[in-house]
């Protein structure tokens, strides 16, 4: 079978982004950075009827950039760009492919009706996880029943038990293209998320080897037990990987940084959690979207328009996860147990 150009896929992208005849697509870059996907970007708005331009800025020098695995979120090489900024507003869509997430900047786009598209992941990983209708119907699907729950709760047989109520923070959803004014979405991705009320997270949570954590990108050898009480860490023990994950979290010198930040599972069952083994490249869209994995994170919840502000965020794609909604298992060792958030069974073999 023939493999998809770069075009086409983005071709299919952006039909999937509600692109057509007439509608209006502006590609932001910085440097000479990815410009293979502002070409290919162009080039498949072009076939499409849509008008479509690039907003290249000065490359910058901080580095926001996934692939360096920067996950200190401080000033976009938009920040201050005036004119910029206001050509973005301009268009339906907003492919970025800088890195703009969390940035005031990307912010305003948003609010002005302008949907947002993250691009920035390897060819090979935006191949690999082809989004779908369907993966946004199960996506969707999840969304509803995370919004309607008082609790989440979920365990491991490593020792996890924690309980987080839910209520206060919307639920985010990702599938990976977005045809809805104002909203953003990654291309890849597959998985959703809310948040636990400030001080209302609470249990024991015993990331398992095998785990991820990031941004270290690298797979949990020995457990790390966190204990936590009304929304924060307050102990972290165990081996060599509990005295990497505390150092890296003291060395933010900020007790924001031990918050806990958002929860939900991953839907993508051509993510591979194995990838990480040999193939280190991206932000790791594999790793948070796995197919069953419980995606725990500790740090800042502004994402969600929650308080805590701190630039020490950590997220644990963990396996084999029981995961209950208002005492109801939706995820169960890893698997998710909901027939309407069910990967179709051809595609997971
Ligand atoms: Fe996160």
């Amino acid at each position: 079978m023939r493999v998809p150009t770069f075009t086409e896929m983005c071709r299919e992208e952006l039909t999937l982004c509600g692109i057509g005849e007439g509608s209006t697509v502006a590609v932001l870059s910085q440097g000479k950075q990815r410009s293979e996907y502002v070409d290919a970007f162009l080039a498949a708005a072009e076939q499409l009827g849509a008008i479509g331009f690039n907003v290249n800025l000065p490359r910058s020098a901080s580095s926001l950039d996934g692939e360096q695995g920067a996950w200190e979120v401080g000033e976009t090489p938009l920040a201050g760009n005036r004119p910029a900024i206001e050509a973005l507003k301009q268009v339906d869509l907003v492919i970025d492919t800088v890195f703009l997430l969390f940035s005031k900047e990307q912010l305003e786009i948003q609010e002005s009706g302008t949907r947002v598209l993250l691009c920035i992941e390897p060819l090979e990983h935006i191949r690999a996880m082809a989004p779908s209708a369907r993966l946004r119907e199960r996506v969707e699907a999840g969304a509803e029943l995370l919004g309607s729950a008082q609790t989440l709760r979920f365990t491991n047989a490593a020792g996890s038990d924690v309980t987080y109520k839910l209520g206060t923070y919307p639920v985010i959803t990702q599938y990976g293209y977005t045809d809805t004014p104002g909203r953003w979405d990654h291309w890849p991705s597959g998985f959703l998320f809310t948040g636990g009320a400030d001080d209302g997270v609470d249990g024991t949570v015993v990331i398992a080897p095998g785990d991820i954590v990031f941004p270290f990108k690298s797979y949990v050898q020995t457990p790390i037990e966190l204990t936590i009480a009304a929304g924060r860490i307050e102990r972290i023990a165990g081996g060599l990987d509990a005295d990497l994950l505390r150092e890296y979290m003291a060395s933010f010198k900020d007790p924001n940084a031990y918050g806990i930040s958002h929860i939900g599972w991953g839907m993508l069952e051509t993510a591979q959690w194995s990838i990480l083994a040999y193939d280190r490249r991206g932000m790791g869209m594999h790793g948070r979207s796995f197919y069953g994995n419980v995606l725990f994170s500790t740090g800042p919840n502004g994402e969600l328009g929650g308080p805590n502000e701190t630039l020490c965020h950590v997220d644990v794609p963990m396996r084999n996860c029981t995961l209950y909604l208002d005492d109801e298992p939706i995820v169960v060792d890893g698997d998710i147990v909901v027939d309407a958030l069910k990967a179709d069974e051809l595609a997971r073999a």
